[in-house]
């Protein structure tokens, strides 16, 4: 089942996602918990960081596996997801430094470290709350258009329109990596919750695509349809594009006094 929460701002957004985040964690303080990199969940991850100062949200027994990383960055080099977690996310909680697992970018055998990548989601019980982004293209992690639905973690060849829309980031087009190691799309479907974020007019396309369209490898988003629980948590110019819009936020408004199961 995917739900759609949409709100007016992009701090109620990540608020709302920090919460499902840290409901996970009061009832389970070892949970396991699937990180993404990308601008859309800086805003979450703030949240939790504030969670974590005033209201004790605890990470001492989290064990938190990230979906990807560019291949031939240093864990140190500024543009690695690596650095991107720590700087926004680890440095400023109490998480244990051996229960953080992102996929290496400088490994030489990438095969067995992808085998042992999905080894150890497995050996910790599998991952409980995934948060997600979604590209312009669609994709989920760097599950590019064409991407099988059944997809484990691998190595990837970027598209070009992500070369383009991560070139920001580098000082030119040529640095940006072609490469990069992801979960694929079976093994983030394996979550028990997902949680994808997505902000911004440039993403009302793909998130039309991805919770309306048909479940398609060309937009790898468009599984979460067939995951139990997925929440699709958008901000205004991100919902612009869905046609049943009305209908997500009646639903919303409604739930309070809904039936319970
Ligand atoms: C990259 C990441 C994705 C992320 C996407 C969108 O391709 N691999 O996990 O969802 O960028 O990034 P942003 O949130 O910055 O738009």
């Amino acid at each position: 089942m995917m739900e759609v929460f949409i709100s007016k701002t992009y701090d109620e957004m990540s608020r709302k996602a920090a919460r499902e985040v840290a409901d996970v964690l009061n009832t389970k303080p070892n949970a396991v918990i699937g990180m993404a990199t990308g601008s859309s969940p800086l805003g979450l991850y703030k949240e939790l960081v504030r969670m974590y100062q005033e209201d004790g949200l605890d990470f001492s027994q989290v064990t938190t596996f990230n979906l990807d990383e560019y291949v031939g960055l240093k864990a140190h080099h500024e543009q690695s997801y690596h650095y991107f977690m720590h700087e926004n996310f680890f440095k400023h909680v109490n998480i244990a430094p051996e229960n953080i697992y992102i996929p290496s970018g400088t490994t030489n055998n990438y095969q067995s470290f992808c085998q042992w990548y999905e080894q150890r989601i497995e050996h910790y019980g599998g991952i409980d709350i995934q948060i997600l982004g979604i590209g312009s293209d669609g994709h989920i992690a760097f599950n590019e258009p064409g991407s099988s639905l059944s997809s484990r973690t691998r190595l990837k060849t970027l598209a070009k329109q992500t070369i383009d829309d991560n070139a920001r980031f580098f000082e030119n087009r040529e640095e940006v990596p072609i490469y990069a190691i992801t979960m694929g799309v079976g093994t983030i479907l394996e979550a028990r919750k997902l949680v994808l974020v997505a902000n911004g007019d440039k993403k009302a396309d793909a998130v039309a695509q991805a919770v309306e369209g048909p479940v398609t490898s060309m937009i790898t988003a468009s599984a979460l349809q067939l995951h139990p629980d997925t929440k699709v948590f958008l901000d205004d110019p991100a919902a612009s594009k869905l046609q049943m819009r009305e209908y997500y936020e009646w639903i919303e408004r409604m739930k309070p006094g809904a039936p319970k199961r």
